[in-house]
Parts: C-alpha cells; sequence; structure tokens
C-alpha cells in the first residue's frame, strides 16, 4: 500500500498503524498541503514513521496548494505545528528528493504487485498523478480514500474538508478512476468519526514510541476539544484496508459539486432507489464508487489499539 497524507494528528495515527501492521507492506508516502503546509506535513510524517521504526519508507514532498484556489490549513484542528504541538523531536533524515508524484509513478510502476491507495488529504497529488501518468493504473488494486460524506459536511455544513480543500481534484480523481477502471471506496464522515479512543485507553499505550505517540495524540485531541474520548480519524481507512469486513458499503454514483454559493466541494451521493438506471436523470450517469455507510467502531478502535501495543 501507500499513503497520501497531509499529517495532520489522523494522519499520524494512520501512519503509526501502516508502519506496523504485519499484514500490510507499506511501500512509500506522499505528501501534500492540508492540515498545514506541505513542509509542516513532510516533518510530521517523517517524525510519525520514524516512531513506528519505519525510517526505511520513502516519504516525499508535494503539491503545496490545491489546483484552483489558495490554501486553508487546519491548525485549529490540529494545532499550530499540525500535529498537536507535542514537541516531538525531529527525525534525522530527510525526504525523497523526488515530487511526490514522481515517487508514486515510481514505485507503481516498479511494484511487481497491484498497490492500494490510501489518500488521507486533498487529492492534489492524485489527480495530479493519474492525469500525468495514467499508465500507472493497471498498477493500482483500488483506491480507498478518506474525504467527502453522504451526509452533512464539517469544513462547511456541506463538504468535508479534503474535498473542500481541493474540490477540482477530488472531481478529477473520480473522473479519472471511472475512465481508467480503478475501483474506488469512500470513507468518508459517515463513519470517520466513529471509532473512538479514550483517554485512559490513550494512557495506557506506553510501551514503545508509537504507542506513546499514538497516546499523545489521543491525548491532544481529548483535551483540545474537551472530549473523553477522540477519535482515529484517518487511521479508519487503514484499517478499511486490512479489515474491510468492518465496513459496510454501497456502491452508489457520486458527483463532487465545483460550484454552488454554499456547496462547494460536497460530495453528491446519489441514494435514490433507481436500481442503477439513470435514464430519467438529466445530467446523466455519474460515477459509481464504494461508498462507506456504516462501521463497526469498536472493531477498527481495538485494530488500532492492539497495533500499537
Ligand atoms: C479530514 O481532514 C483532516 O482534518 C483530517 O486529517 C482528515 O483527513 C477530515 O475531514
Ligand atoms: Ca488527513
Amino acid at each position: 500500500m501507500i499513503l497520501d497524507v497531509d499529517t495532520g494528528v489522523d494522519d499520524a495515527c494512520a501512519l503509526l498503524l501502516a508502519g506496523r501492521h504485519p499484514a500490510l507492506d507499506l511501500r512509500a508516502v506522499s505528501c501534500v498541503g492540508g492540515n498545514a503546509p506541505v513542509d509542516d506535513v513532510v516533518r510530521n510524517t517523517l517524525i510519525a514513521l520514524h516512531a513506528a521504526g519505519r525510517d526505511d519508507v520513502p516519504v516525499a514532498r508535494g503539491a503545496d496548494r490545491p489546483l484552483l484556489e489558495a490554501p486553508v490549513d487546519a491548525r485549529h484542528v490540529h494545532g499550530d505545528d499540525g500535529m498537536g504541538d507535542l514537541g516531538w523531536p525531529p527525525a534525522a533524515r530527510r525526504a525523497d528528493p523526488r515530487h511526490a508524484v514522481e515517487l508514486l509513478r515510481d514505485t507503481l510502476l516498479a511494484s511487481p504487485e497491484r498497490i492500494t491507495l490510501i489518500p488521507l488529504a486533498p487529492m492534489t497529488n492524485i489527480a495530479l498523478l493519474l492525469r500525468s501518468y495514467p499508465q500507472v493504473a493497471p498498477k493500482i488494486e483500488r483506491i480507498v480514500f478518506m474525504g467527502g460524506a453522504a451526509d452533512v459536511g464539517n469544513a462547511t455544513a456541506s463538504a468535508e474538508f479534503n474535498v473542500f480543500h481541493d474540490p477540482e481534484a477530488a472531481a478529477i480523481v473520480l473522473a479519472a478512476t471511472a475512465e481508467l477502471g480503478i475501483a474506488v471506496t469512500m470513507y468518508g464522515l459517515d463513519v470517520f468519526y466513529a471509532p473512538v479512543v479514550s483517554r485512559e485507553q490513550a494512557a495506557a499505550l506506553t510501551s514503545s514510541e508509537a504507542a506513546r505517540l499514538g497516546g499523545a495524540l489521543i491525548t491532544f485531541q481529548c483535551d483540545r476539544f474537551g472530549s473523553a474520548a477522540a477519535t482515529i480519524g484517518d487511521a479508519g481507512a487503514v484499517c478499511a484496508v486490512i479489515d474491510p469486513a468492518g465496513l459496510t458499503t454501497r456502491e452508489l454514483p457520486m458527483r463532487v459539486e465545483l460550484g454552488g454559493s454554499w456547496s462547494r466541494g460536497r460530495t453528491i451521493v446519489d441514494r435514490r432507489d433507481w436500481d442503477g438506471d439513470m435514464s430519467h436523470d438529466p445530467h446523466g450517469p455519474a460515477p459509481r464508487i464504494e461508498v462507506a455507510l456504516e462501521v463497526d467502531a469498536a472493531r477498527y478502535a481495538n485494530l488500532w489499539l492492539e497495533t500499537l501495543r
């Protein structure tokens, strides 16, 4: 698998899980501006992978801004440094000199097996990859992305942060995957907040540096939001790859809203019961993807906890 991240408190939770779980082979990590500016994202990603004991995994810097708009970060959620202001020591190694899109291309083309691509951030890098190097398509097993929602948003009432940050990129990925025949699963806000870890469970994570960082990230979120538990967030999308039986999905048509006064960046999931017959819709058929609608939250939270323990 490959992760694309904007680390990011919960991206760090995902990196710890992906770096430590024995069933996964983490081949590369690409970085994009999102929760924090891209240079902060690279630094945070290298710290999280070092904590996971995975200095062997190449990390590359990617797009520093969305395709069309100015970047907006989410420091009010993730802290001034983008990863909880924990004061964790910086990693000794540097990022790979390639641009993230080149790292993605090279890793995919060099792989004898198909690779699952897991974007946990605005999909700027992924849109650039699929438009620049469509020859990677046969090497992609599936894209499982965190973003969007069938129901309400979080960045706005309509839109989820990752898609809101770069709606054009999300729309390009949706169109390109349909054209290139790449299967897509959306792990969106309908399930994202459900797998949670309590303050007590976080405090008990002491057995390794990965465990301690994971515990500190959960505690940061509990403190910031005054809650007794916090979501593992993006790590849930990695759980969905390790343990797909914990997720209930449905294949549905979806579009990304690129206009709208108040709805830009919304993922419009068509849940009308038409048995796949879109002939009465004046817009014509929309790309169909697997949309996560329910999650076994305790199962995914335990998977994350057990892996870090
Ligand atoms: C998504 O946006 C970021 O805040 C998180 O890292 C996650 O990827 C949730 O909307
Ligand atoms: Ca993220």
